[in-house]
């Protein structure tokens, strides 16, 4: 079974996405966390962002692991190194949407989210998952919530972890992350025709996992 969830920054995907896993027993995969490994791992060996074959050339000798579920998001390593706080640092965030619009870069990464896929029940979550990663996925939905709801959230989550931006700071990075998002060429964060849209504004974090849990019942009869 895949079940694909896309939509913008903060709208609520991995929270729900993990509860959603735990509940179905399925695993889940934050693929974001793979575009802030690269990310990373460009300002690790000081790699132009624009450098794509440089950098496809990196990420081929480098290796991405997953670790269980954090309090700080998905454990991440870069080959031994636990990277899972430094690819939320603003520095990585500022920057991931310029490397994730990298053709060579999300083939490399796709081709690795759809391995995951096919050996397992899987919850991804994501922007192209529903679009290209996974066409033939059993669930797809499309996570949204307003830019001023999804920047709160982002500001109470920061604030949480110690990271003091403000919150225009953060309303300016998720409105140019959506910008850049939709409109890059490779991939285009946009709504599945197939996929159900679930608009998280109004909901709290156990509403919005009910709600999943129920379309994906009502698709798939689990
Ligand atoms: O958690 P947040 O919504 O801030 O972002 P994320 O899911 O960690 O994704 C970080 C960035 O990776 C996004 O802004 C996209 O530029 C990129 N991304 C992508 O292009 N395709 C995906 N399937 C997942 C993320
Ligand atoms: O993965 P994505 O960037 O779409 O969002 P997230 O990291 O799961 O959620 C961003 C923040 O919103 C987290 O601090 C969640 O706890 C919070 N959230 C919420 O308050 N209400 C919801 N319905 C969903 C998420």
């Amino acid at each position: 079974m895949k079940i694909a969830i896309d939509g913008p920054a903060s709208a609520g995907k991995s929270t729900i996405s993990k509860r959603v896993a735990q509940k179905l027993g399925f695993t889940y995969l934050d693929t974001g966390a793979m575009y802030r490994a690269v990310t990373y791992l460009c300002f690790k060996e000081q790699i132009a962002l624009n450098d794509e074959a440089a950098i496809v050339a990196a990420l081929a000798k480098a290796k991405i692991s997953f670790g269980p579920m954090k309090q700080e998001g998905q454990q991440v390593f870069l080959n031994r190194e636990d990277i899972t706080k430094p690819i939320r640092s603003v520095k990585v965030t500022a920057a991931v949407s310029q490397v994730a619009a990298l053709s060579k870069v999300r083939t490399a990464l796709v081709e690795q989210q759809r391995a995951l896929a096919a050996k397992q029940d899987i919850v991804m979550d994501g922007r192209d998952i529903g679009t290209t990663v996974l066409p033939d996925a059993d669930v797809k939905i499309f996570m949204t919530a307003s830019v001023a709801t999804r920047a709160k959230r982002r500001f109470l989550e920061n604030q949480q972890k110690g990271m003091p931006e403000s919150l225009t700071t953060i309303t300016k990075d998720i409105e140019a992350r959506d910008y850049k998002d939709s409109h890059r060429q490779v991939s285009p964060l946009r709504q599945a025709d197939d996929a159900v849209v679930v608009d998280t504004s109004n909901l709290n974090i156990e509403q919005s996992t009910r709600k999943i849990l129920e379309i994906i019942r009502q698709k798939t009869k689990v």
